[in-house]
């Protein structure tokens, strides 16, 4: 089995928590060397993790280490300097989401990407979530009938934190919409194979101080007419969060609570009940409903699997890249109130 050597940038905080514990799960995978900005961090996660070299310098570790795969974990600012700095070593690129700041800088990642045939693929693992798979499977067997509406919830409590990243517009590109909608936004994009077309949002800051906004509602319509509500908050206590998922069609519907998040989690209930003729008695009881459980399984894991594959095999894809600069896109005409 050829071994994929792995550098990573930002190596702090998600690649700490879930992305490098998964990468190691799987015996394809060997990380090379970690760089992170704060060097007594990059020590602590090499030793943590075994890895022989540590960095606070990215380029330096690039130019030093030979790697095949660039695995990039730091802020949102971060990610155009580092995506090219991984592809002018010829990396492969895993990472993490939003892709950039705004569709502008997007753009030119994927287009640079793409010209230099390397797969870059960003981290919208939640598709790879087991219920979100059966949702998905659902949808497009047609066991929904024609869909209607589809509403995704997906909130946490993030009070002011004194320099946060997240918080200030110039390093994150936005608040709750660039954070939390934009999984939503993919996972729509995932289980419908369809496309958002237009948006109207409400979003400011209803809690907090700092200048990205703690709330917002979109609804949209998608290119094949179906409605479509997000709603994301920052301001919503992580106990009386409970990320929601619903689909409703002519024949059928989905909820599914608790899919959304770092966890192979939740349960999906599905209703099959095509309806004949209008019913004035309204009863709605008689349905049985179809219950799924998340499987507990890694889905960060099952995402660098397919990224695994990708880049050994000679076929680029850039579905997932494609779709995460769109979202971008939408990202800037909402907060362009276009
Ligand atoms: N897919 C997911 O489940 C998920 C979850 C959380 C975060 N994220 C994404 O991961 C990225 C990082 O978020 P986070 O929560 O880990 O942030 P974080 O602030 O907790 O960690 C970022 C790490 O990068 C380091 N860093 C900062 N600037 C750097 C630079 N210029 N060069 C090298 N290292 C630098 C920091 O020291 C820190 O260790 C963001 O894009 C975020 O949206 C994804």
């Amino acid at each position: 089995m050829k071994k994929i050597k792995w550098c990573i940038i930002g190596a702090g905080g998600i690649a700490d928590r879930r992305a490098i514990p998964a990468l190691l799960c799987d015996k394809q995978n060997e990380i090379v060397a970690v760089m992170d900005k704060v060097d007594a961090v990059a020590k602590q996660i090499a030793e943590k993790y075994g890895v022989e070299h540590y960095y606070s310098n990215a380029e330096e570790m690039l130019a030093a280490v030979p790697c095949d795969a660039v695995y990039i974990a730091t802020p949102v600012f971060c990610h155009y300097e580092h995506a090219m700095l991984a592809l002018k070593y010829n990396a492969h690129v895993f990472m993490e989401k939003p892709l950039a700041l705004n569709y502008k800088e997007g753009k030119k990642i994927v287009d640079a990407f793409k010209s230099k045939n390397k797969q870059l693929i960003i981290g919208y693992m939640m598709g790879y979530h087991n219920l979100h798979c059966k949702a998905h499977q659902l949808v497009q067997a047609g066991k929904l009938g024609s869909i209607n509406t589809v509403r995704l919830q997906f909130s946490c409590w993030y009070p002011e934190i004194p320099g946060a990243w997240r918080q200030q517009k110039s390093m994150s590109g936005g608040g709750c919409i660039m954070d939390l909608a934009v999984h939503c936004m993919e996972l729509f994009y995932n289980i419908t194979g369809d496309r958002i077309a237009e948006c109207k949002s409400f979003f400011g800051n209803k809690t907090f101080s700092y200048e990205v906004e703690d709330s917002a509602v979109i609804t949209f319509r998608s290119k094949n007419g179906i409605y479509g509500i997000i709603d994301v908050n920052f301001n919503i206590p992580d106990n009386c969060s409970s990320a929601k998922l619903e689909i409703y069609g002519t024949e059928g519907s989905i909820y599914a609570e608790g899919t959304l998040g770092q966890e192979e989690a939740g349960r999906l209930k599905y209703i099959y009940s095509p309806q004949g003729a209008y019913e004035a008695q309204q009863n709605r009881s008689v349905a049985k409903p179809q219950l799924f459980y998340g499987k507990k399984g890694n889905i960060y894991l099952k995402q660098f699997k397919a990224f695994n594959k990708l880049i050994l095999s000679q076929n680029r894809d850039y579905t997932n890249a494609d779709r995460a600069l769109e979202i971008q896109g939408i990202c800037d005409s909402i907060y362009n109130g276009k």
